[in-house]
This record gives C-alpha cells, structure tokens and sequence, in this order.
C-alpha cells in the first residue's frame, strides 16, 4: 500500500516502521494488496526473532479472524514440550514487546498461543487509507480490473479460457445451464480481478442426431413466424412434438408392425446429420439459421444477467481435421478397441471405462467434438489455462476427456480443470418446470416485485419498480446459487430466496442501499475524501471494529474465493459485513453525533459501501442505490 501515494501524507502516530522482511517474497504475505499483512508480518517478525526461526516460517501461522483477538499464533506449531517449557517461549515474546504502530499489546491464556492486539488507530489508519486510494485508482481506470481493493496482478501475462453456460439448441435450459452460467460468470470475474486475460467461451450443443431430428420436426411442424418471434421457445416445442412422433412410431415397430425405413423418423433424422456432417449445404443452411436466432435471443436473456460471452462457440464449430488428428492418434497410441464397428477409447486402466470416439456409421460424438476441440482451441488462444464449468453428472466425461489428452502427450494436458457443481432440486415455478431462462427471469422479477409492494409506504418511493424487482429478483437467484458451496445441491425456491428475511440476496441489496443513504439521509455533514480529514481516534465504537476488521479480510477472502473457484467464499463476506452494518446502524449514527465523530463515522460507512458494492460486482450483481 505504501507505494500508491506520497508516505509523507501519513501523520507521524501511524508511520509504520520498515520491516526489514518486507523485501522477503513471503507465501501469502502481499504488502501490496493487503493492508493487514503488513500487520501480521510485524507479529511474525517479533515471533521469528523470540524463537530464533526464519520469518517465512511463521508468517503462515499468523492467524486471524479469531473472535476477541487480531492476530494469534499457536506456539505449539513451533515449540514442543511441557507447559513450563512453552512458558519461556511465550515470556520471550512479551518480555521483548513494545508497543508500535504495529501493534499495541501481546498475551497468552494459556502458554499455547499468543494474542497480539492491533494498535488500532493505526490499523484502521492505513486500512482506509487503502481502500480509499485503490478505489481512487480503480475510478481512474475503468478498464483495468486489477485497481479496485481485494484484487492482484498474480495471473498477469497470462490467459484463462472458461467454457460456461453452454445450452443446447432447442432443448431445455436446465439448472445445469443455470449454475454454470452463474458460477462460470463469477469465476471469470475473479480470474480478471487477479490480472489473467480472460476469454469466455458459450459451447453450443448445436450438432449431433438431435438436429437432423429438428430439421425433420420443423418441415414437418415448423412455422416460419413463430421462429422469427422467439426461436428457442419455437424451436424447442418443434423438437417435443418430432420427439413424440418418433416415441409414437417405435410403439408400433415394437408392437410388430412394419413402417417402410424411408418413413422411419429414427432413419430421416440420421440421414439428414449425415447430410450435416457431409457438409450438404441444404442440410447445413437450415440449422444454420436455427443456430443464429438461437444465440441472437439468448444473448439478450444473458444480459439480463450481467453475463457476456467472447466468443459463441458450439460443438459444430469443431473443425473436420482435429477430431481425425485426435481419432488418428489414439489409434497410433495403441489406445483403442472396437465394438460393433465403432471405435472406443479404453481407459479401463484408469477405472474410467471404454469411450466411444466414433460411432459404427462413421459419425461424432460428444467426446469426439471435446477432444477435436481441445486442439482446435489450443491453437486459436494458447491458453495458459482452460476451465469448463460442468454439472457434476459430466464428471466421468471430463476424466475421459482430460486423461485421453494426456495419453495423447498433448501439451495442454495439464491446463485443463472441470469445475463441477452440485444438482439443483425442484426448480420449478408457478407455470410448471423451468425450460426457458426468459420464465425463470420474469418469475423471480414478478415474485420480487410482489415482495416490494407488500411494504406500500417504501414501494411508492421506487422510482423504477420493475427494474429494481428485476435486479433484486436475479440477485436473489444467483445469491439462492451461490451461497453454499458449489458441490452441494440445493433446493430451488424462488419464494424463499425473495425474501427480505434471512440470509438471502435481497438482504444484501438492502445493506447496500442503506449504506446508501447514508450520505443522502445527511446532508449537513461535510464528505471527507481522505482518511486525513478525519479523526481516525473516534472509531472507537466494537461494533465498527468489528465492521473493520471484516473489511482487513476481504483480500483473503477474495483470494480464497478465486484459488478454489468458490463463490460461497464472497458470499458468506457479504453476508457478514450486511449484519455488522445491519447492528452497527442503529447505535452508531451518523445524525445526531458531532461533526467529528459524524464525518469519521461517514467516511466509515462510505468506504464499506465501497468495498461491499466491489464485492456484489465481482459475484456479477448490480448493486443498487434506492429500493
Ligand atoms: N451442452 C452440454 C450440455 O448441455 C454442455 C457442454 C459443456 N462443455 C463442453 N465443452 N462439453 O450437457
């Protein structure tokens, strides 16, 4: 942090001393980034020095986020022996401790840890210090995600390509496609908010047998204006009714009747993907259109989720060459078997059983295209890492996936991660089960807006009802999604996750507005814009110590978030700092207080505002102002 502005501005009290560590590379230790390191190595070097270990070591074990203490230390991760032998560890320390403005006081309860207490005027100092400078340096370059507090610069010069969403044309867009859409937007976010380049790939399930079967269903049902009106939903009834005929049809062939082959619907769809694969250009002109309105529409539902796509992509798009190089290899590498004239890939070895890479008629499947594809984008991007956030049941498909890969010697084996995540029950509305994103947008819309009118008084002074009951409804959708960890399954309940009670998304909207209106509700105080125009002293109050200290963590959780592509991490903080402020507010006011303490107290709760709104953004929430 010392090195975004000028240290002269900083009164003598909170000059922190140089620490002659701070040059060391420390794992975990950010100077930069995270005020509060700054913080815990001053207590790892006291601790280093008591117990004549290098400082690196016991960095790591400066703890925080134990309840009435700043930072503590277990000595018994560095020392052994009986209690009376600890003890002189532990004198050692606090025999040699002075007061800093590091650091204002260390104990031990019991000769197993070390308490160390902040000198916290001077944390809370250098802490709004920085949050404010980088918010200053993040307004002043939009562009650059890497500014803004709780980010880094760890992944610069490299680049990210994240396969999410991905829906299939003309079926329905399941919860699998909801949560990764959801989830792969978040990650993204926070691969660019820890300086990668980040490309986000949407691959279409546009190819296969099903499209020669839409291509029957659409000659035979298909309506040219109801396609141009709203193509999924269109197309995806086409696809229902051929289904049922083709159901219908093999009930009789079962029941022994004979339908000539021409006629079957189970032969005409086969041979029009052939026709596809063959690159017939009828055949190919038809689902091509079907494919361009497909994606026209969705990217107008994604918007309304604050979600963009780099690239539309799709498993028609895998190029000729690639899956023949792929299939050619495999067989050159000895790692293939047949069966019934089609070709499999057996990693038996590998408990990940046998993988049809060529079906008995010659065409593609599923794995086929992934693997093909691989190539094909490793190619175009060089990705230095590729994601693919994936329902769990995709799990076996990866392991073939990414093991046939490896097998292969390709060089971007090791580049590859699927990003699983748990099922979703139930999800359903007052209109039946969700197929359709569009529904399942303007229910949690309906439901909110329907939450927002039972309070009247408040309700008439919305200025946009249904805009803001259509942020706050795909708040609480996402927040229903992201709020436990991404393996575990949940129930969908759009009743429940509206709610202004609990633990759900509109809550934090709601601390956001409060935080808000603040400023707005107090017009007479002057608005500091630096931490020097305030009387840091007069933050003296537990309950915005405690609002603070939450702060001090959002780089770990920021952090912890991106290293294990958890949402629930950033979540679980918003929902933190949403009770502290939810508590703080009624006893620690700004009106009523005098100047000083109501500029500091301002400044206090200007700057959380700050940190939470950066928080919802990076979860792709629009954090709103008035509600
Ligand atoms: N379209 C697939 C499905 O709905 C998901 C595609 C995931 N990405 C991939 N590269 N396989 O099941």
């Amino acid at each position: 942090m010392a090195n975004l502005a000028p240290a002269s501005a900083i009164p003598e009290a909170y000059q922190l001393p140089t620490l002659a560590a701070a040059t060391k590379k420390i794992e975990g230790c950010d100077l930069t980034r995270s005020p509060v390191d700054h913080f815990r190595l001053a207590v790892a070097t006291l601790v280093a020095e008591a117990f004549e270990e290098p400082v690196e070591k016991i960095y790591p074990a400066t703890e925080l986020g134990k309840k009435n203490v700043d930072i503590s230390v277990a000595i018994v991760r560095f020392k052994k022996g009986k209690p009376a032998d600890l003890k002189v560890w532990a004198d050692k320390v606090i025999d040699n401790f002075k007061p800093s403005a590091y650091l204002s006081s260390v104990s031990t309860p019991d000769n197993k840890f070390l308490y160390f207490q902040f000198n916290k005027d001077s944390f809370n100092y250098h802490l709004l210090r920085h949050i404010t400078l980088t918010s200053e340096a993040a307004l002043a370059n939009p562009t650059d995600p890497t500014l803004s507090y709780g980010t880094t610069t760890e992944g610069n010069g490299k680049h990210m390509l994240i396969d999410f969403s991905s829906p299939n044309i003309a079926k329905p867009f399941h919860a699998g496609h909801l949560r990764s859409t959801i989830i792969g937007t978040v990650i993204s976010n926070l691969y660019e908010a820890n300086g990668w380049r980040v490309t986000r790939l949407n691959y279409l399930g546009d190819w296969g047998t099903q499209y020669g079967l839409l291509s029957i269903g659409f000659d035979r049902y298909g309506n040219e204006e109801e396609l141009l009106q709203d193509p999924i939903h269109h197309l995806f009834q086409v696809y229902v009714k051929i289904n049922n005929a083709k159901a219908e049809q093999k009930e009789r062939l079962d029941a022994g009747e004979t339908i000539p082959e021409e006629e079957q619907i189970h032969h005409q769809a086969k041979k029009v993907f052939k026709d596809m694969e063959d690159g017939e250009p009828k055949a190919i002109a038809q689902w091509a259109r079907f494919r361009d309105l497909s994606i026209e529409k969705l990217k107008g539902t994604y918007e309304k989720l604050n979600v963009k796509f780099d690239v539309y992509w799709g498993e028609s798009q895998v190029s000729t060459e690639s899956m023949d190089r792929a299939t050619r290899i495999v067989q050159e590498k000895n790692l293939t078997c047949e069966d019934r004239g089609a070709l499999l890939v057996d990693l038996t070895k590998f408990k990940m059983d046998k993988a049809i890479i060529r079906k008995a008629d010659g065409t593609t499947i599923y794995l086929t295209r992934d693997l093909g594809g691989l190539h094909d984008k490793y190619e175009k991007y060089k990705f230095d890492k590729h994601i693919y956030v994936v329902q769990a049941a995709q799990s076996l498909h990866f392991n073939q996936l990414f093991k046939t890969a490896e097998l292969m010697g390709e060089p971007y084996a090791d580049k590859l991660q699927h990003i699983s995540f748990g099922l979703v029950r139930g999800m359903s509305t007052r209109k039946g089960t969700v197929v359709f994103l569009e529904d399942m947008i303007e229910e949690a819309t309906e439901t909110m807006h329907e939450q927002m009118k039972s309070n009247e008084a408040k309700y008439a002074q919305v200025e946009n009802p249904l805009e803001t009951s259509a942020v706050i409804g795909t708040t609480a959708v996402k927040i229903q999604d992201m709020a436990g960890k991404r393996i575990n399954d949940y129930d969908f309940d759009i009743k429940r996750c509206t709610s202004f009670e609990g633990d759900f998304g509109p809550f934090i909207q709601y601390s956001h507005v409060r935080l808000c209106s603040v400023q707005r509700k107090n017009p007479n105080v002057p608005v500091p814009v630096s931490v020097n125009e305030i009387d840091v002293s007069l933050l003296n109050e537990p309950k915005i110590n405690d609002i603070l200290y939450q702060l001090a963590l959002y780089p770990t959780v920021v952090k912890n978030a991106y290293t294990y592509s958890e949402p629930s991490q950033l979540v679980t903080w918003c929902f933190k700092i949403s009770h502290l402020v939810g508590t703080a507010w009624e006893t620690v006011k700004v009106s009523g207080a005098d100047e000083e303490t109501a500029k500091a107290r301002l400044f206090l709760y200007i700057q959380t505002r700050v940190v939470l709104a950066n928080a919802m953004r990076l979860l792709s929430l629009t954090p709103i102002e008035r509600m």
